[in-house]
């Protein structure tokens, strides 16, 4: 059970914590991460219960918190829209007054952000967000931490942001505004970030650009992510016309900065969102990035429930 004395707090954008408590989380996600390196037993969450709720499909986002949990001592509940009550229109509210008696922890990654924000509004227990069509919080995370480990801080550099206005931009300019750095975004039109939806406060953290090789020029990061994301598989056709030009491929890392990062949330679409010499190159860190979604949510579940251990 939580610690009473600890209000709950929820992971649900990116917003959520403070500058100060991201930098925590990425230094316990290093710590963490040596001692798995290590084999170095580490049960801090031990008879600790995570419920994950899966609307949408997952490989990385399951195996992640799936062993991420075990590797701290804890065990996991699986539950999908098809197997569980979800599916047949209970409540959200009362699915999350139930679900929240039992576990410690809840991981959701479903479809509209009210809908994640409705569970945890009604449950006892703090609430991740796994995925939703707004946001991608622990993604972001895991993509931070791992330019840290190669490059240092990002406080201050360029993020090229390629593709889609989705979840995964918007928590990146979330990011940007919270961790001092800037995102170029280019999207076909029709596709653009929106402002209000991503929850920023101003635009002086971001700049748009029509030309996604512009985007590019002197980034120190370029990303990307599919066309169509889960749940806007109706309008893939429309969009593959839509986004053929923003495909990443080796002239817009040529006029990214000579050290610049490749990365990609996974899965990806191979002469889609991105050319195979990209992704596959010397400057992608999509591997990387799809280990440290583990870390860096071992760090979260730990910080949730423990608060500010060591
Ligand atoms: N990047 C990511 O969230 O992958 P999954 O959809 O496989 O969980
Ligand atoms: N934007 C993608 C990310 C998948 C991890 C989606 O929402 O489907």
């Amino acid at each position: 059970m939580m610690d009473k004395s600890m209000a709950i707090r929820h992971f649900l954008q990116f917003s959520d914590f403070s500058t100060e408590e991201h930098e925590w989380i990425f230094q316990r996600a290093g710590v963490i991460k040596r001692k798995f390196k290590n084999y170095e037993k580490y049960h801090p969450l031990a008879d600790r219960t995570l419920a994950m709720i899966f609307e949408k499909a997952s490989t990385r986002t399951r195996v992640s918190f799936e062993a991420g949990m075990y590797q701290l001592g804890g065990s996991v509940v699986h539950l999908t829209t098809g197997d569980s009550q979800l599916g047949r229109a209970e409540p959200i509210e009362d699915s999350a007054k139930v679900i929240s008696r039992m576990v410690d922890l809840v991981m959701i990654r479903t479809f509209g952000q009210d809908k994640i924000e409705r569970f945890a509004e009604h449950s006892r227990v703090p609430v991740i967000n796994g995925l939703t069509n707004e946001f991608h919080p622990c993604q972001i995370l895991a993509d931070i931490f791992t330019y840290i480990e190669h490059r240092g801080s990002i406080k201050g550099r360029v993020v090229a942001w390629v593709g889609d206005g989705n979840n995964m931009a918007n928590t990146w300019l979330q990011a940007a505004e919270l961790l001092g750095f800037t995102v170029h975004v280019s999207t076909p039109t029709g596709y653009e970030v929106d402002q209000d939806i991503a929850g920023i406060r101003s635009s002086d953290s971001y700049k748009v650009f029509k030309d996604p090789m512009e985007a590019c020029r002197g980034a120190d990061l370029v990303t990307t992510d599919v066309w169509t994301s889960m749940g806007f598989e109706a309008e893939n056709e429309e969009r593959r016309k839509a986004f053929a030009d923003w495909c990443v491929d080796t002239d817009m890392m040529r006029v990214a900065r000579p050290d610049a990062l490749f990365m990609h949330c996974l899965p990806a679409h191979r002469g889609e969102e991105v050319e195979a010499d990209v992704i596959d190159g010397p400057q992608s860190v999509v591997w990387d990035e799809a280990e440290n979604r583990m870390h860096v949510q071992k760090a979260l579940m730990e910080f949730l429930l423990l608060g500010k251990v060591a």
